[in-house]
């Protein structure tokens, strides 16, 4: 409750402006996407009301994006862990602006993360006995209201609440092909499940994007075990993506 205060006060108002001027200035800089600095940093800072994004991993959700429309690649946008909803809204806006119109699916518990397994080592431990209300405080509901506000199409809209083990296989089907398969489930058990489950379903040069990569080895060793033939790609060094060969 107090962090949703302090969420409408004016300093968090002034941080989510200043962090939408510094992405203006660094995007100017890199000269990467430079017609559309613009609407890239509106639906940045749209994303963020919620919770912090990085600058790169927006641009890494904007890159895909464009790559699928570019190919011509089919199928859906899914992301495994959408917590209060940031990556997902950057998601939606980025499809309306670059005129891809996609079923969008978005799975979480909206109870937090799982314990860890000993395949997460002591960083797995840490995150969540550092401060577990950091991923525990996502309401399904918040974040439904927050990706609607984005303006896309309600029908196109899919939050399923749950545990990945129980909803991912129930869904798959009517998932069908997946232009984008976004992995931000931090965990071994959490990212195994859906490479499982959700990465055959991704077609042929379609992208994999692995939000913690870099962070959680748990993550890294479920990703190998399901796509060592792939070319992983740096993003940031917490993000990685591959496309699908
Ligand atoms: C780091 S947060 C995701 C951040 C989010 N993508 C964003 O843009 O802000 C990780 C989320 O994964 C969810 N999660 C992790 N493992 C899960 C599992 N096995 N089943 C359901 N949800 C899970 C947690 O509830 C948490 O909300």
């Amino acid at each position: 409750m107090i962090k949703n205060y302090l969420k409408k006060t004016i300093i968090y108002k002034a941080l989510v402006w200043y962090r939408v001027l510094r992405a203006k200035f660094i995007l100017k800089h890199i000269s990467v996407f430079s017609k559309e600095i613009k609407g890239i940093t509106s639906d940045y800072g749209y994303s963020i009301q919620e919770e912090y994004r990085t600058l790169m991993q927006v641009i890494n959700i904007e890159y895909c994006i464009k790559h699928i429309k570019e190919n011509s690649i089919t199928g859906s946008f899914v992301e495994t862990g959408t917590w209060t909803g940031g990556a997902s809204s950057y998601a939606l806006l980025s499809m309306m602006r670059n005129g891809v119109v996609r079923t969008y699916w978005g799975f979480d518990s909206f109870e937090g993360m799982p314990n860890p397994t000993s395949e997460d080592g002591d960083h797995g431990k840490s995150w969540i006995g550092n401060d577990n209300t950091i991923v525990n405080n996502a309401d399904r509901e918040e974040c439904y209201q927050f990706l609607l506000n984005t303006g896309y199409k309600k029908d196109k809209i899919n939050l399923i609440k749950g545990w990945f083990q129980d909803t991912i296989s129930v869904h798959k089907e009517s998932i069908g092909d997946i232009a984008i398969l976004r992995l931000d489930g931090d965990f071994y058990e959490s990212t195994k499940v859906v490479m499982e489950f959700l990465y055959p379903q991704v077609v042929k040069g379609g992208v994999v994007i692995i939000d913690d990569y870099g962070h959680f080895e748990g993550c890294r060793k479920a990703i190998k075990e399901y796509a060592s033939d792939q070319t992983i790609l740096y993003s940031d060094d917490g993000v990685r993506y591959f496309i699908k060969q």
